[in-house]
């Protein structure tokens, strides 16, 4: 059945002239229609504030900036720290638009995740540090990775592109009574002048991705991603498809945002 669907979704990229069997990436928002307003998620509890970070990762020593500003589009290393993040690496990338599909250049772009293990670098996030996986019982320990960035900033170019380079983050308990866990997901904040401030969350889809079956259980299964304030269109958009690119070893997915006035 997933076969099935897999070879469903390439078929009609084929169909759009869109994928050749060495350069294909799948993804939803090639079907996007343009103008259709990104669904909208709550901030959530851990967006970097200057005081909340556990590990104030900051790469700009500038005292000045904001925690949140003061990192760069790669998450996967700290400048000064030698290693690496934790976790399978992507590159999430995409377009910024308005409603009438024309590309928002000079916008600045914030995302925030947990590590590989699910935890946020937030002083906030300290209740269910351990937790069982719901899958095998055993005892899954988040913890803050030091060479994991847990944020990064980016301006968008003059064709409104943005890209990050990250990990897939691990999914973590919201609430054990009621058997809720996050799917991994990245958290965006978008700032561009002359439109309201827009955030989201973006989710993960692809057979490359470590766990997929589970996590598209999890998306199911999400409260936030599965709430009625946003259209099912909206949420399919929402989760992206992430596949092997051109570039070596990082998975590439498209999610392209779409603000209005
Ligand atoms: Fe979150």
């Amino acid at each position: 059945m997933k076969n099935k669907t897999r070879n469903m979704s390439r078929r009609k990229l084929f169909q759009w002239g869109l994928g050749t069997a060495s350069t294909l990436v799948v993804s939803h928002s090639v079907a996007k229609v343009c103008g259709a307003e990104t669904g909208a998620q709550g901030l959530g509890p851990f967006f970097p504030r200057p005081d909340t970070p556990v590990d104030p990762i900051k790469e700009n020593p500038d005292g000045s900036v904001p925690i949140f500003l003061s990192n760069d589009n790669d998450l996967t290393f700290v400048r000064g720290r030698k290693g690496t993040a934790s976790g399978q690496q992507v590159i999430v990338r995409g377009v910024l638009r308005n409603e009438n599909c024309e590309p928002i250049s000079g916008a600045t772009i914030i995302i925030w995740q947990a590590s590989e293990s699910g935890r946020y670098n937030h002083k906030g996030d300290s209740a269910n540090s351990d937790f069982k996986d719901p899958r095998s019982g055993k005892l899954i320990k988040r913890t803050l990775d030091p060479f994991f960035q847990s944020w990064g900033q980016t301006t968008t170019n003059e064709h409104g592109e943005y890209e990050f380079k990250t990990i897939v983050p691990g999914f973590y308990p919201a609430d054990l009574n009621a058997g809720w866990y996050r799917p991994p997901h990245i958290h965006f904040m978008v700032s561009a002048t002359g439109y309201p401030q827009f955030v989201t969350q973006m989710y993960f889809e692809g057979e490359a991705i470590a766990d997929n079956a589970f996590i598209q259980e999890l998306n199911e299964k999400d409260f936030l991603l599965q709430t009625n304030s946003i259209t099912p269109a909206q949420r399919k958009e929402l989760v992206v498809s992430f596949d092997s690119g051109l570039r070596g070893k990082e998975l590439i997915g498209q999610f392209d945002i779409t603000i209005k006035r």
